[in-house]
């Protein structure tokens, strides 16, 4: 069965993303591009339906992204949101100015034709989020006003040519009835199946991995998180045993964590698997390294050895290894393709990058469009336990980044001890789903105490729990204070050699979520 797409263009709103998965929440696919994407490439989508996301500029800006008129006459209907809905009146030969008073925030609007298919079966007012400083102020021939703001013009549609436009936010929260709104544009207007089902994508997933890999073999680094479990898994429901996966031990992961991997992705899973506890020559590359950023490469090089070892040892003994397995999602892929300027590194991610040119190994990114949440529902799909599934993330470089300052084999064991007990009591807490990621930090910080009546001076552990959707901006969570109380006191009285436990109130930006 084809698959229907759904194609928005991306003028630079912080909200393109979410008009993505407001769609996918529907069951219908959807992609984005930058506004910028020549047409032959949105045609090559045969696009269902066409939506032009907001966007921070004016019409009139020198810098207005250029995003060719010719996208409103493709065919396929037309949603514009915004900017999308300045955008077409503009080049349609329609006016938009400068507003008197600029509208950011809660709004009301009043629907004036709700005989329109992109207003069926709503209220005659309707709450929404608003966020513009032009407005539209004469429309292009063709066009009506359907819903007004106390403001502005809210919205209008040219049902001949199938282009319909709201100045409001249907996809975020703030516009509860958003979703109805889109709703009616996939459904009624563009005709949509609504059959983008886990089934449906496990099924095409499974059937091109099939195709494209024929008889070769294929490699995959598991590190035991949903996303390479999850795309491990495709891998395998296709090919079976033409995967193999690798499963190195950098010496920097949690209590247990080596053999607990294995029991779940080999054992219950079936997946084959290659696991290398390659501790001792990761410690000793890390040996007198306190630098954050050397410590990551020092990682990253590491990791590449040892895998390739691997690798070319699979290679011997299968007659060569073609494909590599990766993880990518995609929210990697819409930012590496988003229009903007350069940005500083703020920590340099540690991947299998490189590897691929380098041992001529070409890729498969099974979940390469697909967002976090929803690849844990195909996990669930595929029968994968909760406990894959609902594990919150871990850096590549592991606890190396919640180590300040040195990683020793002494340290490495202080911080397994007593993240293993912050995990254990969130988890009891029934929290640890709720939250984006809750662990400990060893601080090279030591301090003066008492215990019993002895005189103890040790380290210090940081406790930190954030709130996060993407991982990219985050809230501190506040724990509740009994919680807190029992991580600390059990810390204390459970791992010799640490004195002292605080906790880290800082959001990010301006922290970031790990300490290195
Ligand atoms: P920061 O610390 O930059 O982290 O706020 C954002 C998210 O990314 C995770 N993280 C990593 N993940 N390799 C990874 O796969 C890495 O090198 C890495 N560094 C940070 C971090 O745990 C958080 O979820």
């Amino acid at each position: 069965m084809d698959t229907q797409t759904v194609v928005i263009l991306d003028f630079g709103s912080q909200y393109t993303q979410l008009i993505a998965r407001r769609i996918r929440e529907q069951n219908v696919f959807s992609v984005v591009l930058p506004c910028t994407a020549p047409l032959n490439e949105i045609e090559a989508y045969k696009p269902l339906g066409l939506i032009l996301s907001g966007g921070p500029c004016s019409v009139y800006d020198a810098d207005a992204p250029a995003a060719n008129p010719k996208v409103l006459e493709l065919g396929a209907p037309v949603l514009g949101i915004c900017y999308g809905l300045q955008f077409i009146v503009h080049h349609l030969g329609g006016k938009v100015r400068s507003a008197a008073k600029r509208e950011y925030g809660h709004a009301e609007v009043a629907l004036e034709d709700r005989s329109t298919p992109l207003f069926a079966g709503l209220p005659e007012l309707l709450q929404v989020w608003m966020s513009h400083g032009d407005e539209a102020l004469e429309l292009p021939a063709g066009f009506r006003r359907i819903a007004i703001s106390d403001n502005a013009l809210a919205g209008i549609e040219n049902p001949e040519h199938r282009i319909w436009a709201v100045q409001f936010h249907p996809e975020v929260h703030h516009t509860p009835l958003g979703p109805e709104i889109l709703k009616n544009f996939l459904f009624t207007i563009c005709g949509a199946r609504g059959d983008w089902t886990p089934a449906h994508f496990i099924e095409t997933t499974v059937a091109a991995i099939r195709e494209k890999v024929g008889a070769g073999h294929v490699i995959c680094a598991l590190s035991g998180g949903v996303d390479s479990s999850v795309a491990a898994m495709l891998v395998h429901k296709a090919i079976g045993s033409q995967l193999t996966c690798i499963f190195v031990n950098n010496g920097v992961l949690r209590k247990n964590e080596f053999e607990n991997v294995q029991k779940n992705l080999r054992e219950k899973l079936g997946l084959n698997i290659v696991a290398v506890n390659a501790t001792a020559r990761f410690l000793e590359r890390l040996a007198g390294v306190s630098d954050p950023e050397l410590k990551r490469k020092r990682i990253g090089q590491e990791f590449i050895a040892v895998f390739e070892d691997e690798a070319n040892r699979i290679a011997r003994e299968t007659g060569g290894v073609d494909w590599l397995v990766q993880g990518t999602l995609y929210p990697d892929v819409i930012e590496s393709s988003s229009v903007k300027g350069p940005s500083q590194t703020i920590k340099s991610h540690h991947n299998v990058g490189g590897l691929p040119e380098r041992m001529k190994l070409k890729l498969i990114e099974p979940l390469r469009d697909l967002f976090k949440d929803e690849v844990r529902r195909i996990g669930r799909d595929l029968g994968m336990p909760e406990e894959i599934l609902g594990r919150q993330p871990f850096p590549g470089p592991g606890l190396a980044v919640r180590i300040l300052g040195e990683v020793t084999p002494e340290r490495v064991t202080l911080l397994q001890e007593a993240d293993e007990i912050v995990v254990a009591e969130i988890k009891a807490a029934g929290l640890y789903t709720k939250i984006w990621q809750s662990f400990a930090v060893l601080l090279p910080v030591m301090s003066v105490g008492v215990m019993g009546d002895q005189r103890t001076y040790a380290y210090t552990i940081a406790i930190r729990a954030v709130l996060s959707e993407d991982g990219m901006t985050a809230d501190w969570s506040p724990l509740p204070y009994e919680l807190l109380k029992r991580i600390s006191s059990r810390i204390v009285n459970e791992v010799r050699g640490i004195n002292r436990v605080v906790y880290d109130i800082t959001s990010k930006p301006p922290g970031t979520i790990e300490w290195e």
